[in-house]
């Protein structure tokens, strides 16, 4: 089959502009086109408003532009069947059907996969009753870690200090804090170490491992604060050496591939598995069934194999030999967020955007939240609103430009962390 001359990437963050961005690059040229996507998106390809969980609509997007292949992005699609609709109108379409996302959707079913085929994971309880859940909670070591079954806008996980926190977030979660995605929890022993993201293109038994990376979840300087879904990233990640990087082939990836499969389960997508690197070796914290962000902000642009082919390949079940071509470069993003994130922020705040001419060399600023207001000016509309990103030769260097392209964005209520990046930086 030739590449497809046109494409649909559904999302509207900064993982999906990217994801268009790569899109182009290819050499085959396609016609992208996205939606919802962005401000920034917008500037590069035709958007369409349909939102991302209007799976009829999006259908009908992709019948109405007579696109050949569908990218989606986010795993609320994904949860709601839209690459199951897509397959029936005979439509090919990058990204995990129904049963594949619930690896994503379900906290439980990935731990029962998890525990079924003895991939390394941390031990857990399941729970639908408060009395249970708190009994449970005594017999184990605290720290603990409370989640909510089902997704919950990465807000479903307390890693709980003391037993009093614990029991706490047990009754907020089975009193209805996140509606049916809290009706059955897991309580989790808390895994020790660093984390780190293995993105994995999954085709059925076949695979191909994306490059290392791992991204920074709190708000704050030096890894303080509440959790978010990521305030920057980058790549490579040098705590996984080749040595380790071939473990957590054999160890998780492999294993968790063929189980995928052995469960029934056509997977064609991105397996995103979350890692603990324990003192013991690699755990798994979580499946994920799609590209995470903003690691694919610093993933993607080192791939020097054309990003449409694989996906394609991917999608239509023609992944085996396929080898990967990466870049020597270091990559680094900053999200810059709106003030208040992930709690309460505001929105429609003016964003002044440096001149791409302006900026350091291979450093691209990719929107997230961001929109257009009446006037035609950019505005913030999302908790994390930008994602400035840069390639160098060094970590040092990429972070230097992406913290030069973050100084020369203006906006009134703009954050982002100091010291992305600092733990890989800090470790020579
Ligand atoms: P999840 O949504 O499962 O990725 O959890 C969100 C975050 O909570 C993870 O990225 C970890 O930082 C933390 N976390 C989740 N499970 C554990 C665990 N068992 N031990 C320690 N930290 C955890
Ligand atoms: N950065 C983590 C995620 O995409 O869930």
């Amino acid at each position: 089959m030739p590449l497809p001359s046109s494409v649909l990437v559904v999302g509207a963050g900064g993982r999906e502009h990217t994801l268009v961005r790569q899109l182009l690059a290819s050499p085959a040229q396609p016609r992208v086109i996205c939606a919802p996507g962005n401000a920034g998106i917008a500037q590069d390809v035709p958007c369409f408003p349909v939102a991302v969980d209007n799976i009829a609509g999006l259908v009908a997007l992709a019948q109405q532009e007579q696109v050949a292949f569908v990218v989606v992005g986010p795993e609320v699609p994904l949860a709601l069947g839209l690459v199951d609709e897509l397959i029936k109108i005979g439509l090919p379409a990058y990204g995990p059907q129904a049963d594949g996302a619930r690896l994503e959707a379900s906290k439980v079913f990935t731990k029962e996969i998890l525990l079924k085929y003895k991939i390394p994971t941390a031990a857990a309880g399941f729970f639908r009753e408060v009395a249970p859940a708190l009994a449970y909670l005594r017999t184990r070591p605290i720290p603990i870690v409370i989640k909510a079954d089902g997704l919950a806008a990465g807000k479903g996980v307390v890693v709980a200090a003391t037993l009093a926190e614990a029991e706490a977030a047990v009754r907020d979660m089975l009193g209805g804090k996140f509606g049916a995605s809290s009706s059955q929890i897991l309580i989790e022993d808390c895994l020790y170490g660093e984390e780190t993201s293995q993105l994995v293109v999954v085709s059925g038994r076949d695979y191909v491992m994306l490059p290392t990376a791992q991204d920074h979840k709190r708000i704050g300087d030096g890894d303080t604060g509440p959790n978010t879904g990521g305030m920057g990233a980058y790549s490579p990640a040098e705590v996984v050496t080749p040595e380790l990087f071939a473990r957590i082939e054999r160890e998780i990836v492999r294993p968790s591939v063929n189980a995928i499969a052995d469960e029934g389960i056509d997977f064609r997508g991105t397996l995103f598995i979350g890692l603990m690197l324990t003192p013991t070796g690699p755990s798994v914290i979580e499946y994920n069934a799609r590209f995470g962000d903003p690691e694919t902000q610093v993933v993607l642009p080192r791939l020097a194999t054309d990003l449409l082919a694989l996906l394609w390949a991917a999608a239509r079940g023609e992944l085996a030999g396929v080898k990967l071509a990466v870049k020597p470069d270091y990559a680094l993003c900053v999200v810059i967020a709106a003030q208040g994130y992930p709690e309460a922020f505001p929105k429609g705040d003016v964003i002044s955007l440096p001149a791409p001419s302006a900026l350091p060399p291979a450093t691209f600023i990719y929107h997230a939240g961001t929109a257009k207001n009446p006037a035609g000016q950019v505005v913030t509309n999302g908790g994390r609103v930008l994602g400035a990103t840069a390639l160098a030769p060094t970590l040092a260097e990429a972070a230097a430009r992406a913290y030069a392209a973050c100084d020369a964005v203006q906006c009134a209520s703009k954050y982002f962390r100091r010291d992305i990046g600092a733990r890989q930086l800090n470790r020579r």
